[in-house]
């Protein structure tokens, strides 16, 4: 992708397809304000007016939920109006009708379009269609980016790890699909993980020439090895249609997280999952609830980077309109 889509002309983000192309220090930039959102729980959700007077459509193809919810919070939360809609596309000619919706949106005066898409270049082509007024945020594009997981991900590692440099990072399970993986990848590198470990049966390891710069392991003990971080990944099913990957107990027993594996990490290793998970298939179920797991805490960061990122690329439009 073209760095310079995503860029206004003074260079400043306008819309967030993918973290490829942005520098760490707009990466820390968004980091940095995205902790400024987080609260303890019990506490009181953090609110703003930063985006009062700004209306953002949810537009979801493919189911989600935690993703889903936290856009919807994230936007209220600022002050912004929300719509959320689900779009049966299944016979849809892309693009086209997409579009159209999208031009009846922007007819409503949405300003903020938040796009999950089962297909690639969708929210590029998006993009490239709206008034400049408007911003679009991925929300997960085929297998290819989901760049505010990979920014909850950076953030969720730094509030336990305090940086990133030095770090070793294993992402474990079916990186071939995996959109998360991608983001994940993108962020710590820029952030300067150098030891990254992709670690996936075969059949699950992408192609040559993607992942440059991390270590393909197949092996999931030699994987996990020594790491600071693991974080797990759900088999994306519904993007491929394989019979040689080993099913539920038996993709558990070869390369799922059980606790003696989990003891060849570091012993403050921290463990991640975007989720949806399944228990017992690429995680034992305790180890998802145990000490060391921070999965609901990357839930609670979802909502912080995502009212970030809502307010980084709205700024210009919410200070045009007095705020
Ligand atoms: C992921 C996704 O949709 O890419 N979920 C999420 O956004 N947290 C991962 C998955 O579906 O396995």
């Amino acid at each position: 992708m073209e760095m310079t889509e995503q860029r206004r002309a003074d260079g400043s983000l306008r819309h967030l397809l993918t973290l490829e192309g942005l520098s760490r220090a707009e990466l820390e930039a968004l980091l940095e304000r995205a902790q400024h959102h987080v609260r303890r729980l019990g506490e009181p959700a953090p609110r703003s007016n930063a985006l009062e007077g700004v209306t953002v459509a949810n537009m979801f193809t493919e189911p989600s939920t935690r993703t889903r919810v936290s856009f919807e919070l994230a936007a209220k939360r600022l002050g912004a109006e929300v719509v959320n809609l689900e779009v049966q596309l299944s016979s849809r000619v892309k693009g086209e009708s997409m579009l159209d919706t999208i031009f009846t949106l922007e007819a409503l005066h949405v300003d903020v379009f938040v796009l999950r898409d089962a297909e690639a270049g969708v929210p590029a082509m998006v993009a490239a269609h709206v008034a400049p007024h408007v911003s679009v945020l991925s929300a997960g594009e085929a297998h290819l980016s989901h760049p505010t997981q990979g920014l909850l991900d950076a953030l969720t590692v730094l509030q336990h790890k305090r940086r990133c440099d030095g770090l070793s990072i294993a992402i474990a399970g079916d990186i071939r699909h995996s959109r998360v993986a991608r983001s994940a990848c993108h962020a710590f590198q820029t952030l300067g993980v150098k030891d990254l470990r992709i670690v996936a049966p075969e059949a699950l390891m992408p192609d040559p020439g993607e992942f440059n710069g991390c270590t393909r392991v197949t092996d999931i003990a030699q994987g996990i090895g020594g790491c600071d971080v693991v974080m797990m990944l759900r088999i994306q099913k519904e993007r491929f249609a394989n019979t040689t990957i080993p099913a539920g107990d038996d993709y558990f027993r070869e390369f799922g997280l059980t606790p003696a594996r989990l003891a060849l990490a570091k012993p403050d290793a921290i463990v991640m999952h975007p989720q949806p998970m399944n228990r017992g298939v690429e995680i034992d179920g305790a180890i998802a609830d145990g000490p060391r797991s921070v999965i609901r805490q990357q839930v609670t960061n979802g909502v912080a980077v995502r009212m970030a990122a809502l307010e980084i690329l709205a700024a210009p439009l919410a200070a045009r309109r007095g705020r």
